[in-house]
């Protein structure tokens, strides 16, 4: 078993973000046995898919290896690194780019939503960016790729990709069988990825770019700032009811219910049967310890790290040696396999 996952590089990192990815690529880490690996990095490179500050995708990804290192990624079992320390995943996106179909690409949701009414003005790199992503994974012959929903049409293209690859160039051996290039690997769900609102607005999902800092918890806010934050979260005046369908047309509420049942391991409806009839008053502060016991101890090592940004980079670069070194017969074998004359 290798699981292979990536994840943008943003700076201000909050509790949707650990709620969201991050818990569970640790929780993936520490479930690992013997012989099984994980690689985790910071997708750098699809990030200037978009218009972007340079500035800010540097701080940015320090500032996400610190998060995922804070929250308990440990570089001693898992390979930790940025996509732009291994060229390998460029190479090999180029070497792809031979094998997806144009039409493949046009299918392609994310590139719809985020080009909207500009395809023209669009990067090409956005249209491509699903194929640097096959990349990704199939350079590492990944057997699980942990995504969310939003990233299950990707994965099964890389599939697809993989899949005509192995058909069109894998060499066959003396008995005419394939001896296939790719591994085909396969989406798994994260076990529990919260849906994290703002704290101010119940629709909104919360955001490192909302201009108010009240509506996030960051990773870096101290116990103070914390229970401040929860205290002023938006609610509603009426008590919690005690089970998950009186949480119907109450975004706020069940936004706070759904946090809580996140950060205890457990169920919107067993965190109702404890709370069910209590307003407020008396959920916020219990709410507010919770999350200070967890996101102290995290809070306390990012802080650490991001005073020491050497140690971040030093880490990053003995990751991407490991990677660079793991990388290299697949992408050698892609290369043999399209006729490409390479010592
Ligand atoms: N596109 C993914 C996202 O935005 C990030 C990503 C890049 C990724 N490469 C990957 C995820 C490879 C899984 C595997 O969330």
């Amino acid at each position: 078993m290798r699981v292979v996952s990536g994840i943008q590089p943003t700076g201000n990192l909050h509790l949707g973000n650990y709620l969201g990815a991050i818990r569970n690529w640790v929780r993936m880490q520490d479930a690992m046995k013997e012989g099984q690996e994980c690689y985790f990095f910071l997708a750098d490179l699809h990030a200037i898919s978009m218009p972007h500050d340079p500035a800010e995708l540097k701080s940015g990804t320090l500032e996400m290896a610190a998060a995922l290192l804070a929250c308990g990624i440990d570089p001693a079992r898992s390979t930790l690194f940025n996509q732009a320390q291994v060229p390998a995943h460029v190479e090999l996106q180029w070497l792809l780019n031979g094998t997806a179909r144009m039409g493949w690409l046009n299918r392609m949701t994310q590139f719809k939503d985020k080009s909207g009414k500009n395809r023209e003005g669009a990067s090409a790199a956005l249209f491509t960016y699903p194929v640097l992503q096959a990349a990704d994974v199939l350079l590492y012959q990944a057997t699980h790729v942990p995504v969310g929903e939003d990233q299950k049409q990707h994965l099964e293209l890389a599939r697809d990709i993989a899949t005509k690859f192995n058909h069109d160039y894998a060499p066959k051996n003396e008995i005419g069988e394939e001896a296939p290039v790719f591994t085909l690997p396969e989406p798994i769900n994260p076990p529990q990825a919260a849906r994290i609102m703002s704290l101010r607005d119940g629709s909104k999902k919360m955001s490192k770019s909302d201009v108010s800092e009240m509506s996030r918890i960051e990773l870096v806010d101290n116990a103070d700032t914390i229970m401040k934050k929860i205290k002023k979260a938006k609610t509603d005046p009426e008590p919690l009811p005690s089970e998950e369908a009186g949480l119907a047309g109450r975004p706020e509420a069940l936004n706070l219910v759904t946090i809580y049942a996140a950060l205890s391991d457990s169920s919107i409806d067993a965190v109702l049967a404890d709370f069910g009839g209590e307003g407020f008053g008396k959920f916020k502060p219990a709410l507010g310890e919770l999350m200070i016991e967890t996101l102290s101890p995290i809070s306390q090592r990012l802080r650490d790290l991001l005073d020491d940004p050497e140690e971040i980079d030093a880490i990053l670069a003995r990751g991407a040696a490991k990677a660079r070194e793991s990388a290299a017969p697949t992408l050698a074998d892609a290369y043999r396999a399209l006729g490409l004359l390479r010592h």
